[in-house]
């Protein structure tokens, strides 16, 4: 990949799109093409077609996906597969068709069996049944780790696929009827300082253990992969460690200066005990993940603090 290459970067206002842009413009990549989603519909096989065929990108990292929690998930079934299935599919299809020399797809951990054994081994694809709450979701990003697969045999278009775990930092979603557990903490705190509140309740025992990745250290091992790693076998993109939900809630606590108590709610769900991504693979390549977690968050409440406050906090 040249500095003057055509990248397009697909998903560039969301929270891996944005982070891989700012990775390649640091890295001196000048030509990224862009598109909001009202210039191009990614579900919209002609229109698809014709941007390839007008700016013929010679590199796609593809960021752009239909995502959401259990709750968007469970209401909205129809478009979690419909939409990510189309996306993809006309994605790929048209960067094969104008001659795309490498293509990142962004599979996700959320789509291992929900009883993989730990820590998730990249052979633990397939192996089991999905999480149910979010299987149409799976369901589409294995067809598309799947069609990233078909293409390299049947065609030689190199096409990678990652497995990121969970993602936090700048651009997260903060709306606590969608957001993932660590920008709804910081929110829920930053809310609690703010009012004074005595304590935060937080849902279930506390005791589930789980990963989290700050997104320029994606940004970081999706360069590093799309100049390096060539293969068709997916690649699990996390920092090989764990934290269990009530250390992390302190440790937002803390970042935040919330000094009033944390109660755990046992009555609500913990969801699975731990998950936790095996990164041999990728450490083998050379890569590690490098913003700590006490750092990575406080980057992102100042973040928060700055751009997301006044949207979120009604
Ligand atoms: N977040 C995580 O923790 C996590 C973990 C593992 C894997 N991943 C993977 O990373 C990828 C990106 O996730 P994210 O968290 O960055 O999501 P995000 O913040 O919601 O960003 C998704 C992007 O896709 C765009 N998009 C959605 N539908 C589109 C359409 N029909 N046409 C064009 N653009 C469309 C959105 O555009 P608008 O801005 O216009 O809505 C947005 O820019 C996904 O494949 C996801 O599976 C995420």
């Amino acid at each position: 990949m040249e500095r003057d290459s055509r990248i397009f970067v697909a998903g560039h206002r969301g929270l891996a799109g944005s982070a891989i842009c700012r990775r390649l413009a640091a890295a001196g990549y000048s030509n990224l093409i862009l598109r909001d989603r009202w210039q191009l519909d990614l579900r919209e096989a002609r229109a698809v077609a014709d941007f390839f065929a007008a700016e013929q990108p010679e590199y796609v990292f593809l960021a752009a996906a239909k995502v959401g929690g259990i709750l968007a998930n469970s209401s909205r079934p129809a478009e979690f597969i419909h939409d990510n299935l189309a996306i993809q599919t006309n994605t790929i299809e048209a960067a094969r068709r104008h001659g795309v020399k490498k293509f990142l797809f962004l599979g996700s951990s959320c789509i291992y069996p929900k009883f993989a054994p730990q820590p998730i081994r990249e052979d633990s694809l397939l192996s089991g049944p999905l999480e149910p709450t979010n299987e149409w979701y799976a369901v589409a990003k294995i067809a598309g780790i799947k069609m990233a697969q078909a293409y390299r045999a049947q065609y030689g278009f190199r096409a990678i696929s990652l497995m990121p775990t969970n993602l936090y930092g700048p651009q997260d979603n903060f709306d606590l009827a969608t957001s993932h557990v660590l920008p709804a903490l910081i929110r829920k705190f930053h809310a609690a300082k703010m009012a004074g509140d005595p304590e935060v309740v937080i849902w279930g025992t506390g005791s589930p253990r789980r990963e989290f990745l700050h997104v320029d250290d994606l940004a970081d091992a999706a360069l590093h992969l799309m100049l390096h790693y060539d293969d068709p076998e997916i690649i699990n993109v996390g920092t090989g460690e764990d934290i269990t939900i009530r250390e992390l809630a302190e440790l937002v606590a803390s970042i935040v200066g919330f000094q009033g108590g944390l109660r755990f709610d046992p009555s609500k769900p913990d969801g699975t005990p731990r998950k936790l991504l095996d990164v041999t693979r990728l450490h083998s390549l050379g890569w590690r993940a490098r913003i700590p977690l006490r750092q990575g968050i406080a980057e992102t409440y100042q973040w928060f603090q700055s751009h997301a406050l006044e949207s979120v906090v009604k």
